[in-house]
C-alpha cells in the first residue's frame, strides 16, 4: 500500500495531499524501500557523485529576529563579526586549492554590505576563479539588488522559504517580515535567471505533518534547483530555547520525497542534520542527497556564526573536513566530485 505509493512517485506521477500525508504518518513502514528507491533515482541522475560547496559565513549581524534563529538581532549573547572583501577572498582561494569549485556566500541580513561591495565581490571571485559558480545566500534583498548582483556574475541563490504556511511563517517569524515578501524574492531570483535554491527547517516549532505535506506540494510547484533542509535544533538564547528539536528521522524521510518529487534536485545532506544525528549526513546520502556543505569560514570566526546549538565541524580546518567527508562518504558507496556540480536538467523522453 505505502510502497506503491512510493513506485507512483518513482514513475514520475503526481502525488496527492492526502497520499504524501499517509505517507509520511506511516514512515516506520515504507522508510526503507523510500531510501531505496530515493538512492536509485539519485544514482541514475547524478551516479555516485556528491558535490561540495565551500561555504563561507562573512557576517553573523542580522537585522532580522526570527525567533528560532542564534544570530537574531536581539540575540545580545552573539559576538559580531564580519568579513573584509579580502578575508572572504582568501577563503575562496583556499577553497579552490582544497578542491572547491562553487563558493557560497552566507550570512545575516547584514545592510553593511551594500550592493557595491558585494558585487565587487563577487566580480573578484569570479575573475579569479573563472571555473566556479558563485551561490549567495544573503536573505531578502530587492529584485534590483539582486540583478545587480547576477551582473556583477552570481550563478545562484538559497533562500530558504521556512515553511509554505503563511499562519505558521507567522509564528516563527515576528510580525515585521512577510511570507509574502519571501515568496516575491524567491519568484524574482527565478526570474532573473538563478538557479534557486527553497528549503525549510524539519520539526521547526508548530509545524505539523500536515505542514509537511503542504511542503512537498509546494516544492514540486516551485520547481527550485535546490532545497536545503534540516532538523529545527533550539538555541538557548532565542524564545524558541526550550522546544524540541526536529529529528533525524523525519528528516531523512523527507529527504526521501523530495528526491522522488524532484529527481534533478540538488539536495544537500546538511550540518544541522550531521549535528542531530553523528552519521547523520551518510544517512542523508543514503536516503537521495546529494550535495554536502563544508565550511570554508576561518576558524576564529567559526563558532561566531552559531544558529543552533552544538554545530559540528567549528573547530576544524577546511582541509581536515574534506578529509573527513571523504572517508565519511565512502561509506555510503559515493565519492565526491571536483566540479561545480551543476543541476543537470534530465534529457526528454523521446
Ligand atoms: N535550527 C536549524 N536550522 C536553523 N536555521 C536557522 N536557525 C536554525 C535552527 N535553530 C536555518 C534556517 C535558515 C538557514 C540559514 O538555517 O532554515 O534559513
Ligand atoms: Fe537573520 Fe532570520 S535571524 S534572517
Amino acid at each position: 500500500m505505502f510502497n506503491s505509493l512510493i513506485d507512483k512517485l518513482r514513475k514520475n506521477q503526481i502525488l496527492s495531499y492526502d497520499e504524501y500525508l499517509l505517507l509520511i504518518k506511516n514512515r516506520d513502514k515504507c522508510a526503507d524501500y523510500l531510501f531505496k528507491n530515493a538512492s536509485e533515482v539519485r544514482e541514475s541522475i547524478y551516479g555516485n557523485k556528491i558535490y561540495i560547496r565551500g561555504l563561507i559565513e562573512f557576517t553573523n549581524y542580522c537585522k532580522n529576529n526570527c525567533y528560532y534563529c542564534g544570530i537574531r538581532r536581539d540575540n545580545k549573547c552573539t559576538d559580531r563579526y564580519r568579513l573584509s572583501p579580502d578575508e572572504i577572498i582568501g577563503c575562496a582561494d583556499y577553497g579552490y586549492e582544497l578542491g572547491f569549485r562553487t563558493f557560497v556566500l552566507q550570512g545575516g541580513e547584514d545592510p553593511y554590505y551594500t550592493d557595491d561591495i558585494l558585487c565587487d565581490i563577487v566580480r573578484k571571485l569570479k575573475e579569479n576563479h573563472p571555473d566556479c559558480a558563485v551561490t549567495l545566500s544573503l536573505g531578502e534583498r530587492s529584485f534590483d539588488s539582486y540583478k545587480a548582483l547576477k551582473d556583477a556574475g552570481a550563478d545562484r541563490y538559497l533562500l530558504r522559504h521556512e515553511t509554505s504556511d503563511s499562519g505558521h511563517y507567522g509564528k516563527l517569524h515576528p510580525d515585521d517580515m512577510s511570507f509574502q515578501n519571501r515568496l516575491d524574492c524567491l519568484e524574482n531570483l527565478k526570474k532573473l535567471g538563478y538557479h534557486v535554491g527553497a528549503g525549510f527547517m524539519v520539526g521547526s516549532p508548530f509545524q505539523t505533518e500536515e505542514n509537511l505535506a503542504n511542503e512537498l506540494l509546494f516544492l514540486k510547484k516551485l520547481n527550485p534547483h535546490m532545497v536545503g533542509i534540516g532538523p529545527f535544533i533550539a538555541h538557548k538564547d532565542t524564545p524558541f530555547f526550550d522546544q524540541p528539536s526536529g529529528t533525524a528521522e523525519l528528516t531523512l524521510f523527507m529527504l526521501g520525497l523530495i528526491r522522488l518529487t524532484l529527481p534533478n534536485i540538488l539536495l544537500p545532506a546538511t550540518t544541522a542534520l550531521g549535528t542531530i544525528d553523528p552519521l547523520g549526513r551518510e544517512k542523508g546520502i543514503r536516503a537521495g542527497a546529494n550535495v554536502v556543505m563544508p565550511n570554508l569560514s576561518p576558524l576564529n570566526v567559526r563558532k561566531k556564526y552559531m544558529l543552533y546549538d552544538n554545530k559540528i565541524c567549528t573547530g576544524d580546518e577546511a582541509a581536515q573536513c574534506i578529509e573527513c567527508l571523504k572517508r565519511r562518504i565512502a561509506t555510503t558507496g559515493c565519492e565526491i566530485e571536483i566540479s561545480r556540480g551543476d543541476y543537470r536538467q534530465s534529457k526528454p523522453n523521446c
